[in-house]
């Protein structure tokens, strides 16, 4: 054996919100679990999540759970799994109500109840209006959500690994899931977890793109030790834009600004949702909402000297609202654009911020792989939950305020999967004689390696060719390009270096092996991308402008090692109700 060995019943890699989820409930039923953050949990990527998250409560205007999975269907442009689709909205008010008893300090309506704001695309009775689905803790829901899970692993005894990282996977001869290698940050001591069940819950990647609301540590790890491991990676052509990043710096306003009454307006002054969106405006779903903002600033309606962002208006709700519901985008509007929101409207613009694909799941959190005919066959021991899952319940586009409730649901229903299989097993499986040894190798070639190339510029390279290439609008051409582009830049990443091993502090190592993984996520984003030959959600395509369900209702599947796209059918049935019908998607 290469590395030293340490045993677990569950190895849960990623400490933000479905990982806390999942950690929870395998702790709660006794299970020897180990969690691996690469910062300390509370300060992982759910913090930043904003404006809240979604459950039909009905504590403001009636709401029902089959709405809001109607609205999640639509959202996603018809690509979503309608029974996973089900099984979140179905658990979403019960969930809510969960956190709130491990409390989760909510903001309150007049009678008591947990305060709930409109986000786009939440509607009631199939697009009539919009309703208040979001349940919010100011404008910083993720970050509540995050500590009180993380207290509530601290009262289960689960294990924590602050400032580690995982490596790679390690699979027996019959492919089941027995392990990962994994790396301690601070000393660059790698050690192999043994386990009878892993889970990824690693979040997003959205750091293949040069301008992101993403933390820098969202290197889509999860997703890059997969595509190593032969699984395969789902609807990687589905990136969210969000609306409205702050012009410039990237960094998140939530659209919970929006649900308070705030306006999106172009340099004439004119509130341009109206046009694009006439029944809910500046509430339609991200990708309508980024693509009229780019078409407003393309055509020439952009504010600024170099016209480039629009402007989202909020001064007009009136200085107590925004102190009380929105003091932390008042805070980052202050820091990041020099601007009060009190007085004067933030200049912002469309900024990549959400992972739709992912690794493959069903809605139990086991990742699913096609075999023998089957286009679903779980892979025994792997689990995945959160961003970089793909359960699908986003589809092409996710409705915001999803998010957080996806971590909770899917987290839970992971760990509860765990636990069964966990059970099932009286020891663990013996780990293949070579674990361990594709890692070495990994690092071995890093460590021996004199006059590569440059981790930092490789990586700004590919940040910049993603977002020139795969962005808002695409088009054949540009997407061939960067597809050309990636599979180069792909090459290269295979003879990084880091310099005089005895030199470097670890965190150069960490960034060439993030940068690998970030490799295979924008590999498979422009291969995936570049095939899709229709628009759907945030896929949206000027050669290809329609929706094409009689070709392309269907996942993509992604395969690193040779660079093979396959496909498997959306999932139609839901698990008690009708089926919902593919539409025009107007808002
Ligand atoms: O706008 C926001 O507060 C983001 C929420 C989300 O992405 O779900």
């Amino acid at each position: 054996m290469s590395f030293p060995i340490r045993k677990f019943d569950a190895v849960i890699v990623g400490g933000g919100g479905a990982g806390l989820r999942a950690a929870l409930q395998l702790s709660k039923a006794g299970l020897n679990t180990a969690v691996l953050s690469k910062v300390f949990p509370t300060r992982s990527h759910t913090v930043a999540a904003q404006g809240g998250i979604s459950a039909s409560l009905g504590n403001v205007q009636e709401d029902r759970w089959d709405w809001h999975m109607y609205d999640t269907v639509k959202g996603s442009d018809w690509l979503g799994d309608q029974d996973a689709i089900e099984f979140m909205c179905r658990a979403a008010p019960e969930a809510v109500i969960e956190l709130e008893h491990m409390g989760m300090p909510f903001d309150r309506v007049e009678s008591g109840k947990i305060y709930q704001r409109p986000f786009g695309g939440h509607t009631a009775e199939h697009g009539k209006r919009a309703v208040e689905r979001a349940c919010a803790v100011a404008d910083r829901t993720g970050h509540a959500m995050l500590h009180t899970l993380y207290q509530q692993n601290v009262r289960a005894n689960t294990q924590f690994f602050v400032e580690w990282t995982a490596l790679d996977l390690i699979r027996d001869e019959n492919g089941d899931v027995v392990g990962v290698t994994v790396m301690e940050m601070e000393t660059g001591d790698v050690y192999i977890f043994h386990a009878k069940a892993v889970l990824f819950a690693t979040g997003g990647a959205g750091r293949i793109y040069a301008s992101s609301t993403n933390a820098f540590m969202n290197t889509g790890d999860g997703l890059g030790i997969c595509a190593r491991a032969g699984i395969p990676l789902e609807d990687m052509e589905f990136w969210q834009f969000h609306p409205t990043g702050v012009a410039g710096a990237g960094v998140l306003i939530t659209e919970g600004v929006r649900g308070e009454g705030g306006i999106l307006l172009n340099a004439d002054g004119e509130r341009f949702m109206e046009r694009y969106a006439p029944t809910v405006k500046d509430l339609a779903s991200r990708d309508v909402v980024s693509r009229a903002m780019a078409m407003e600033i393309y055509e020439g309606r952009g504010c600024g000297k170099n016209k480039d962002h629009v402007l989202l208006k909020i001064d007009h709700i009136g200085a107590e609202k925004i102190m009380e519901k929105l003091p932390g985008i008042r805070e980052i509007s202050i820091q990041f654009a020099g601007i009060d929101p009190i007085k004067d409207p933030i200049p912002v613009v469309p900024t990549t911020h959400y992972m739709m694909g992912g690794i493959p799941t069903n809605y139990h959190g086991e990742v699913v792989v096609p075999k023998d005919g089957n286009p679903e066959v779980p892979v025994k021991g792997l689990y995945a939950a959160g961003e970089c899952a793909c359960a699908s319940v986003h589809g092409a586009n996710r409705l915001g305020t999803n998010s957080l409730l996806d971590l909770v649901v899917f987290g839970k229903s992971a760990g509860d999967s765990m636990i069964a299989y966990v059970k099932e097993q009286s020891d663990w499986k013996p780990l293949p004689k070579d674990a361990g040894m594709f890692t070495k190798q990994r690092l071995d070639r890093l460590n021996g390696q004199a006059n590569g190339e440059k981790v930092d510029a490789l990586r700004t390279e590919l940040q910049r060719t993603v977002q020139l290439h795969a962005g808002v609008f695409r088009t054949d051409a540009i997407l061939k390009e960067g597809v050309d582009k990636v599979l180069k830049l792909y090459e290269r990443a295979k003879n990084t270096e880091i310099g005089d091993k005895s030199m470097v502090w670890n965190t150069a190592r960490i960034e060439a092996l993030e940068l690998d993984n970030l490799m295979e996520v924008a590999k498979a984003t422009m291969i995936a991308a570049e095939a899709r030959k229709e628009s759907r959600g945030a896929h949206a395509s000027d050669d290809h402008p329609d929706r094409d369900d009689v070709n392309w209702m269907k996942h993509s599947l992604f395969y690193s090692a040779d660079n093979r796209l396959d496909y498997k059918p959306v999932h139609t049935k839901p698990l008690t109700v009708d089926y919902i019908e593919p539409a025009k998607r107007v808002y």
